[in-house]
């Protein structure tokens, strides 16, 4: 007899709702759509852990397009979901094993550059990024930042890694929070 054991869902229970199927596409985040699905949709042939770079100012969709990517996938993959400023408090309070997060086939690391920077919040992001690439497993990380202005936020060993390895997808447009249509379907 086979015992399957059902997974947890990967994402905190206010972000289950976020797919493609409710992101509404318009010209200014199609590119952002596009690029989120075709990665969601080609996780198969993904080599050497590389990943996205989703970037852009607040309220455009980055965290809406990861989850949808982990919603896509978590049934098939193993999949983890840090919000990067909240396990950073956890770690500080507390032992938090990185474990998961360095063996999930797919990492979604949300809101990186927001932390408050110290040598130690830097430290903790690149024992993240350099795990993950070592175990050659991809990461969809987001940002408020500029690629060119990551590495003041995160610093220069995290920042090298990410912008490298990782495709970037630019997220342009209104604050969906602000705008009257923002309401997903
Ligand atoms: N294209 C879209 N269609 C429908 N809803 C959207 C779309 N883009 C964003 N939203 C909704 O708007 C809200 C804000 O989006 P989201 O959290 O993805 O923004 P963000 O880019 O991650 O912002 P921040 O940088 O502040 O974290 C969410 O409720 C999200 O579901
Ligand atoms: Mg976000």
């Amino acid at each position: 007899m086979v015992l399957s054991v059902a997974r947890p869902h990967p994402l905190p229970s206010g972000l289950r709702d976020r797919t493609f199927d409710n992101f509404r596409v318009t010209p200014l985040n199609k590119e952002a759509y596009k690029a989120c699905e075709s990665f969601a949709r080609n996780i198969a042939s993904v080599k050497n852990g590389s990943g996205l770079l989703l970037f852009g100012r607040s309220g455009t969709g980055k965290t809406h397009l990861a989850c949808a990517i982990a919603n896509r996938l978590k049934d098939k993959y193993t999949v983890s979901f840090a919000c990067f400023p909240i396990l950073l408090e956890r770690m500080r309070t507390g032992n938090v094993s990185l474990d998961e997060y360095l063996s999930a086939d797919l990492l979604i690391l949300d809101d990186i550059g927001s932390e408050r920077e110290s040598a130690w919040t830097m430290e903790r992001l690149f024992v993240l990024v350099d795990g993950r690439l070592i175990n050659e497993k991809p990461t969809v990380f987001t940002t408020n930042y500029e690629v060119d202005d990551l590495d003041k936020r995160v610093g220069m060993r995290a920042a090298a890694r990410i912008i490298n390895n990782n495709f970037h997808v630019l997220f342009q447009g209104v604050d969906w929070r602000y705008n009257p249509q923002s309401k997903r379907f």
